[in-house]
């Protein structure tokens, strides 16, 4: 079994000629955020946890999240995903308004969220299994992801014998197995040892150059968004809003297998962001406010 500390046995990239990938192949699709503004609360007393928030990202596109804690991540994340409209403004994808959750759009949470009551393998089956896959083709699928995750030795397990980065890793075997169009992950390889968060972040980064998903990242670490995405996007201290929309051109992003993080072009890029992320922080009415949680560490964290 492996634990948290351990390295996980290397994900595999899914191959075309695979037989469970090839039963799949959802096209990209365009997600668009128009004037939102989102407020939790009632009549009496509300709080805006988003302000105007104008965001479009067009299909393929790796876009990283990030900003301080409640800032409104997960409330973006949740409104593309269909969990709850906007107060004001509206949200498509592909130009349809989004109303509900649907099976294009896949989300890990900040959090895991198994079922308790199956497997490991049936964790990740339960979505292909509720669309209707053949028996036959299920086993071949979720092989392939518990592969690709490296928890292939511990399909028959319950998720309470895994540890957390385990259960983070089913939950995103869970997420890419129902082949979305559109991956949302909520700081999904927060709760990681270094050297698997590092072994995960470059085979979602393969993952996502084979599939081309469409994928909505929120990280609190700026290293992660600039090594992960092909765009950053900065989000103020709350209420929420988009201060700054940075593409990144690094040249491994047009796969020449050097490790971004070792260029120039990549440090300059992080501090740019870092240093936009702390003048926000200052300038916000809430600076003075207590410090972030615990697992907010290091200059590169916001
Ligand atoms: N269901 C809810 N009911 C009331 N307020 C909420 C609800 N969900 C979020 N909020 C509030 O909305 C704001 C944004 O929360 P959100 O969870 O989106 O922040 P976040 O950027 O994801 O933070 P973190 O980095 O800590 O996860 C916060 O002030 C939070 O208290
Ligand atoms: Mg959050």
């Amino acid at each position: 079994m492996i634990g948290v500390g351990e390295r996980p046995k290397r994900m595999k990239q899914p191959q075309e000629s695979d037989p469970a990938v090839a039963v799949q192949g959802s096209s990209p699709e365009r997600i668009e955020l128009r004037g939102v503004t989102h407020l939790f609360g009632n009549k009496k007393r509300s709080a805006p946890a988003l302000v105007g928030v104008d965001l479009t990202i067009e299909p393929g596109e790796f876009v990283c999240l990030v900003g301080p804690s409640g800032c409104g991540k997960t409330t973006l994340l949740k409104l593309i995903a269909g969990y709850f409209e906007p107060t004001l403004g509206e949200v498509l994808v592909n130009d349809v308004r989004v109303k509900n959750p649907g099976a294009d759009r896949g989300m890990v949470f900040q959090q895991p969220t198994l079922f308790p009551w199956l497997t490991v393998r049936g964790n990740v089956e339960i979505g292909p299994r509720m669309g209707g896959l053949a028996r036959s083709k299920l086993k071949a699928l979720s092989n392939r992801y518990l592969e690709l995750v490296g928890l292939a030795d511990v399909a028959d397990q319950r998720p309470y014998e895994l540890s957390g980065g385990m259960q983070q890793r089913c939950a995103i075997a869970r997420a890419l197995a129902n082949d979305p169009a559109i991956v949302l992950m909520d700081e999904p390889f927060g709760a990681l040892d270094a050297l698997t968060r590092e072994r995960l972040q470059q085979e979602l980064k393969e993952i996502w150059r084979a599939t081309g998903k469409s994928i909505v990242f929120v990280t609190h670490s700026v290293e992660e968004a600039v090594f992960l995405g092909s765009r950053v996007v900065v989000m103020s201290p709350s209420p929420g809003r988009i201060v700054c929309d940075e593409p990144v051109r690094l040249p491994s992003m047009n796969g020449s297998g050097q490790d971004a993080r070792l260029l120039p072009e990549f440090t300059a890029l992080r501090a740019r962001i870092s240093l936009m992320i702390g003048r926000e922080k200052t300038s916000s009415p809430s600076s003075n406010s207590a410090p972030d949680a615990p697992r907010k560490q290091g200059a590169d964290q916001t």
